[in-house]
């Protein structure tokens, strides 16, 4: 469940509906599907078998587990990606707290479409605002992680995630009893062959790394205090169900929307946030709705920033352990925030960072860092593995996975 709630986040909620958007929406969501089974469920499963393994954060589980430190570059790759990734993540989750303000605030209460669009600029382009707005996440999670409350939030996220669900299946419902609503669901579920691009399956594939936290590291903590009897495909495949689940829900919810109220699907990072209060708006307890529902959202994310945090916490611990100044957890849980904060203004003063951070990190950083993690499990501890799905699991990370992914930059580097 923990894995769950790291997995699920502003990816599938925000990122999913607006990638999914720009890139064709059916076409996107079909070989997002075909990653997932491709990718997701073997990849899950070796950042699991890594961290179970070992027993180590990113830092050491490499080098434990191969006893050189030939994997070491490995350790730094998943800490640059997350650095990276804090970056741009705090930023959307700024916007989500400033739109659960404004929701409790009424502020958005008979605005259309065009008013959305441009309320969002308004909020975006206020730098301090976000800034501000950006900030406090940050410290939400630096709470979390000095007082060390996980398993407090673990339990509040088992009851609160459920209700997210049921909160989106409700809205799932509302929006496809709205006029004009069937166009949006062909929108996503129509695959239309000729909007098919080396680009649509670099970001297709970018996302389902990006979705499942995989490819960074995260989920080798997350193995590292897996009990020894509990099942690592059985958790797999939890995890990854229940992200796709919430990952399409979250289109069901926003494309007929989109369309029924006229906005564009291709709108970009905006997207979610311009269509949901139009959502609310149609709602019985409108205010009531809204609230709630960013609430939710505001804790999905918060439950992402926890464990993305905690790489780099992790890794700064073990990193400096044996050195002459080693770093306790609560300095590291300082000098991570103080970089999320640093990356965060980078992501909100320098024109386009936003974009790169987020762009690098899905579709080359986290590619790489799986690609490297399935050649290591696949090729050097492949044999230890020896029922049936251990086997057919060692054939899909020893050729499967890393073929595909090569094939797939260099089919997005036009070199097919
Ligand atoms: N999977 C998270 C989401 O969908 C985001 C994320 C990416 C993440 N990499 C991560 C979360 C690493 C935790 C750890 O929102």
């Amino acid at each position: 469940m923990a894995a769950a709630g790291s997995a699920v986040g502003l990816g599938n909620i925000w990122k999913f509906p607006y990638v999914a958007g720009e890139n064709g929406g059916g076409i996107f969501l079909i070989i997002y599907l075909v990653c997932v089974l491709l990718f997701g469920m073997p990849l899950v499963t070796t950042e699991l078998v890594i961290g179970k393994r070992s027993r180590k954060s990113a830092y050491g589980a490499f080098r434990a587990l191969r006893n050189n430190d030939r994997w070491q570059w490995l350790s730094w790759l998943c800490v640059v990606t997350a650095v990276l990734i804090m970056g741009f993540y705090f930023v959307v989750t700024g916007w989500c707290i400033n739109y659960l303000a404004e929701a409790v605030m009424n502020a958005f209460k008979g605005f259309d479409a065009a008013q959305l669009t441009a309320h969002f600029q308004t909020v975006t382009t206020n730098t301090w605002r976000v800034i501000l707005v950006s900030v406090i996440p940050v410290i939400l999670t630096e709470v979390v992680l000095w007082f060390d409350v996980n398993k407090g939030i673990e339990r509040l996220s088992k009851i609160l995630m459920p209700l997210l669900l049921v909160m989106m299946v409700i809205m799932v419902v509302r929006v496809l009893l709205l006029d004009g609503s069937k166009v949006g669901l062909e929108f996503f579920f129509k695959t239309d062959f000729s909007q098919l691009s080396p680009k649509v399956v670099l970001v297709a594939m970018g996302q389902c790394f990006f979705s499942l936290s995989i490819g960074m590291g995260a989920l080798i903590t997350y193995g590292a205090y897996m009990p020894e009897n509990q099942d690592v495909p059985m958790t797999s495949l939890q995890v990854v169900v229940l992200d796709t689940i919430v990952a399409v829900m979250a289109g069901m919810m926003i494309f007929p929307a989109v369309f029924a109220f006229g906005f564009n699907p291709a709108e970009g990072p905006e997207l979610v946030f311009v269509v949901l209060p139009a959502i609310f708006e149609q709602m019985s307890f409108a205010w009531l709705s809204g609230v709630l529902f960013f609430t939710l959202l505001c804790i999905a994310a918060l439950t992402s920033t926890i464990s993305l945090m905690e790489v780099v916490v992790a890794f700064l611990v073990d990193a400096t352990s044996h050195r002459p100044h080693p770093l306790d957890r609560r300095k590291s849980v300082l000098v991570t925030s103080a970089m999320a904060i640093a990356l965060l203004l980078v992501c909100v003063l320098v024109p386009n960072t936003f974009d790169i951070f987020a762009e690098v990190t899905s579709c080359y950083l986290m590619p790489i860092g799986a690609l490297a993690m399935s050649i290591l499990v696949g090729w050097f501890l492949g044999n230890s593995f020896t029922t049936w799905y251990g086997k057919f699991f060692v054939f899909t990370i020893r050729w499967l996975v890393p073929i595909a992914i090569v094939l797939i930059f260099l089919n997005s580097l036009r070199l097919l």
